[in-house]
């Protein structure tokens, strides 16, 4: 995830497209970089720092006065975060500059073909084979950059938003997106392209919507849409109705909501080129244990993942927690495999275990959101989530992507001990690919839900219920309120309740249940466990994926496979901490005590 702004117009350029950077931060900050057109046909002023925007700006002292220009703020995904691969990325003559949000997942293949064409490349990225493909075909249609990134679009695999400047043509940048974000701000006598309109607020509030698979080229003078094939299209045109001061959130009035609603997008793509198999050298072979080690809700993605893991590799799984397991000296060899998971990748209790367990000799496989970050370089092998930056410190996406990474762990492991049913792979690749839109669904129903918190804000404490993969995901609505709502929460495994917890019960304590999947066995255990509770004064709110008809308040879910099923479960919990931080007047995206990414042990 990047952002990206281009702007063309009457004023100088620099303004604008720093001002649209800084909005667009929350996006990535691991560097950033702007292109602009000095001369006519000359090669272009580019400037790109790693690292925060600010060390662009600082570097920015003798920049020349320019009418248009392009600039990125990078969330590195291919290639860590050095000078050399923040965008802008330019052609062989240094004239055309391109920017890239997403991933282009055939870039190994293009990049090999262009390099037999002499281009030359300086960087490790996937973008910079896009620009010296563009290059390419401008010269074969005449200078042309709407045409050539027409061209270019039908030969590109993946997901992008691209900007692209050439110095012939200075006033013209032309844009495009495939399942990433690309808006067009409408002005007078000066037009923008964006990752979002946050970046050009402050400058107009007319915007154009860009559709799939559009081609957008913007001058001073007007805005061109067209499809792939060319043909002019009619964007909708729309008036932005919020100030800039809720910009950087998107128009969400908290970073929590924002990436809450932001999960379809990053389990698409965190799965995007990775549902036909993992890309780690690792041979499992040799493992006879894993431990998943991880902190908070990162452990709790653990948790489901040992269940998924284990069933599907046939090798023993254990869960951790990262403070615990160095200090009672577990039994690590090098027939040991210890899977770290981190949205941070700087977590000190998660590092210690891993460091711990890689002295005695275990193989490390990180999971983490943040690339380059310390836990990822230390590791063996690691799977990035690309849940985005997550602002919040309730962890929200980065917790669904973190699910995602532990179902295709142990579907690759499986395959590759060939211990799992050709079948069963397929189905869950097949449920996998469906989960954005069904989580998409859940988000659509949770109106109800957020009226239903706010009549139980003052609760002295919230139970919450599951069997199966559903205790550790009762688990995480319970540490999600704790975190947000300041309330005694506890989450419990559905069979353990007559041995202790019923006793917390009292009239009108509300109960949140995850129900299994119908006619399962454990979906009749936990309809037991619901009676129990009921008979004791509970109210209880279940989510289900069927008509349960024992519960006070039902949340449906879509139906999906069982070891999935938390992805969906969770959204409504998730949903009710939030609600109910704002029922009790608390700081949603900065809950008190909390810090995002805990660095001392
Ligand atoms: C902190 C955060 C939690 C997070 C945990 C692990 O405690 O407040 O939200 O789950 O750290 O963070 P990590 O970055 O390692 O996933």
């Amino acid at each position: 995830m990047c952002g990206i702004v281009g702007y063309t117009g009457k004023s100088s350029a620099l303004n604008p497209v720093i001002d649209g950077l800084r909005r667009l931060e929350y996006r990535g900050y691991d560097s950033a970089g702007i292109a602009l057109p000095t001369q006519i046909g000359k090669p272009l002023f580019i400037e790109k720092r790693a690292g925060k925007l600010i060390n662009l700006e600082e570097a920015l002292k003798n920049t020349p006065e320019t009418k248009s220009g392009i600039g990125h703020t990078r969330w590195a995904t291919h290639g860590g975060p050095t000078d050399a691969n923040a965008h802008p990325h330019l052609d062989n003559e240094g004239k055309l500059a391109l920017i890239h949000n997403g991933i282009i997942e055939n870039y190994i293949e293009l990049r090999t073909e262009l390099e037999k064409r002499g281009h030359k490349f300086k960087s490790e990225t996937d973008t910079e084979s896009v620009v010296h493909l563009l290059s390419d075909a401008r010269k074969s249609h005449n200078g042309d950059l709407a045409a050539a990134m027409r061209d270019i679009c039908k030969q590109l695999r993946g997901s992008f938003t691209l900007l692209a400047l050439h110095s012939d043509n200075p006033t013209i940048i032309v844009g495009a997106r495939r399942n990433s974000p690309l808006v067009v701000g409408v002005g007078d006598g000066e037009n923008f392209l964006a990752s979002d309109v946050s970046a050009f607020i402050s400058h107009t509030k007319v915007a154009l919507e860009l559709g799939q698979d559009q081609i957008v080229e913007i001058s001073p003078q007007g805005v061109v849409v067209t499809d792939l094939t060319g043909k002019v299209m009619t964007p909708k045109q729309y008036e932005i109705s919020w100030d800039a001061s809720a910009a950087e959130r998107g128009g969400y009035p908290h970073f929590m909501l924002k990436e809450i609603y932001e999960q379809p997008k990053a389990i698409a793509d965190t799965l995007i080129g990775r549902l036909a198999g993992l890309d780690v050298k690792l041979k499992f072979k040799k493992f006879n244990k894993i431990v998943i080690v991880a902190c908070g809700t990162a452990y709790n993605a653990g948790l489901v993942g040992k269940y998924a893991i284990e069933k599907w590799s046939g090798i023993a799984v254990d869960v951790e927690l990262a403070s615990e397991y160095r200090y009672r000296q577990p039994s690590i060899d090098k027939k040991t495999l210890v899977i770290p998971i981190s949205q941070s990748g700087e977590t000190m209790d998660t590092l210690m275990a891993m460091r711990y367990a890689k002295d005695k000799g275990a193989t490390i496989f990180s999971v983490c959101n943040t690339n380059g970050s310390t836990i990822p370089r230390e590791s063996d092998a690691v799977l990035y989530t690309h849940a985005g930056p997550e602002i919040a410190v309730a962890s929200t996406k980065a917790f669904a992507t973190q699910l995602i990474a532990m179902y295709l762990i142990g579907l690759e492991i499986g395959k590759q001990l060939k211990v799992v049913k050709k079948e069963l792979v397929e189905e869950i690749i097949q449920e996998l690919s469906e989960l954005p839109a069904k989580v998409e669904q859940v988000l659509e129903t949770v109106e109800p839900l957020r009226e239903l918190t706010r009549t139980l804000k003052d609760s002295q404490s919230i139970l919450f219920l599951g069997r199966h993969v559903g205790y550790p995901t009762a688990l995480e609505g319970a540490l999600k309120l704790k975190e947000l709502a300041y309330m005694h929460a506890e989450g419990f495994a559905g069979g353990e309740l007559k041995h202790g917890p019923i006793a917390l019960i009292d009239v009108g304590t509300p109960v949140v249940a995850i129900m299994p999947p119908e006619n399962s066995i454990l979906a009749e255990k936990m309809a037991s466990n619901i009676q129990e509770v009921k008979a004791r004064g509970a109210v209880v709110i279940a989510i289900s994926e069927f008509e349960f008809k024992s519960a006070d308040h039902l949340i449906r879910i879509p139906q999906v496979h069982e070891f999935l099923q938390p992805v969906l479960s969770v959204v409504p919990l998730q949903v009710i901490a939030y609600e109910m931080a704002i029922a009790r007047g608390n700081d949603v995206d900065q809950p008190r005590n909390l810090a995002k990414s805990v660095t001392v042990e």
